[in-house]
């Protein structure tokens, strides 16, 4: 049996080994998907083991996902644009690192009529990287970001060559596309919150959301209710998930029986 599976610290709840495990099953791959909680000094030995083992594929999660390039063979051309890997794979002998992450946050995107001319992402951690890696793969000519910590939005606006707007001024914006990679309107403390006034929409824009627990956010709903589309977290999760196993089996999932198994597993 092939082994796959997630390192990150602390390992909190993952949908991805539901997933995995799921695909593996309705293609009839003889394949595990598992947890690793591997911590920060463990990442050296934790490595020789999947070279070792050896182990056929791997989801990264944080704290690992720049750390763990140190230990690859080959990083794709996309992985070194954001700067993280969120899947290791083989090619042949060599352990290679690709960043599904921006696959996954482009892919409900090239579902649009048109595609957005200009961007807003908010917030400039992990996350906010792959938004920016993807709408830049895109081709969205005109692309911000705006974070609570100016700085960190200004040191990535310097890297992917893109326009801060001060945190206080961004509803002043019309993007066609708005981007939330905070974790506002995420269930738990967060949950009331959102990154953007309902009455501030601008017409006919996008709003998506990088938080999928719960599926339909505050920032959601008031963007559907100002009359904008929307594109859930989940989508992201989805399709970033479909491309490592893809890569790790080349064989595609059902997307659509895939994403209900994911839909029923958050309700
Ligand atoms: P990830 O790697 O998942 O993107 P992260 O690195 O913790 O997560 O980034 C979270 C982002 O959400 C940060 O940009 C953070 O802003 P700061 O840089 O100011 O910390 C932003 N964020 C977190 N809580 C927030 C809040 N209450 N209001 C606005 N932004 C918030």
């Amino acid at each position: 049996m092939d082994s796959y599976g997630i390192i990150g610290w602390p390992l909190g709840h993952t949908m991805s080994p539901t997933l995995h495990n799921w695909g593996f099953n309705q293609l009839g791959i003889d394949g595990k998907y598992q947890p690793y909680p591997v911590e920060p000094t463990g990442l050296a030995s934790f490595m020789e083991t999947v070279r070792s083992t050896p182990i056929q594929g791997l989801s990264v999660t944080i704290p690992h996902k720049q750390t763990v390039m140190a230990y690859l063979d080959h990083i794709t051309d996309r992985a070194q644009a954001v700067g993280a890997v969120n899947t290791l794979y083989w090619d042949g002998d060599m352990l290679c690192g690709e960043n599904t992450d921006v696959i996954g946050i482009i892919a409900p995107l090239n579902d649009l009529a048109d595609l957005p001319q200009s961007a807003m992402v908010l917030g400039a951690g992990g996350a906010a990287r792959a938004a920016l890696a993807g709408f830049k793969e895109l081709g969205i000519p005109r692309i911000c970001i705006s974070n609570r910590t100016e700085a960190k939005a200004a040191a990535l606006a310097d890297e992917f060559s893109v326009k801060v707007i001060p945190w206080e001024k961004r509803m002043d914006e019309s993007p066609q596309l708005i981007c939330n990679t905070t974790p506002l309107g995420m269930s738990g403390d967060f949950q009331s919150h959102t990154p953007w006034d309902a009455s501030r929409f601008p017409e006919e824009c996008v709003a998506y959301d990088i938080v999928y627990n719960p599926l339909r956010t505050r920032f959601l709903s008031e963007a559907e209710e100002a009359g904008c589309s929307t594109i859930s977290g989940l989508e992201m999760f989805l399709h970033q998930g479909l491309a490592q196993f893809k890569l790790w089996t080349g064989q595609d999932m059902n997307p659509t029986a895939a994403r209900q198994l994911l839909l029923d597993a958050l309700r």
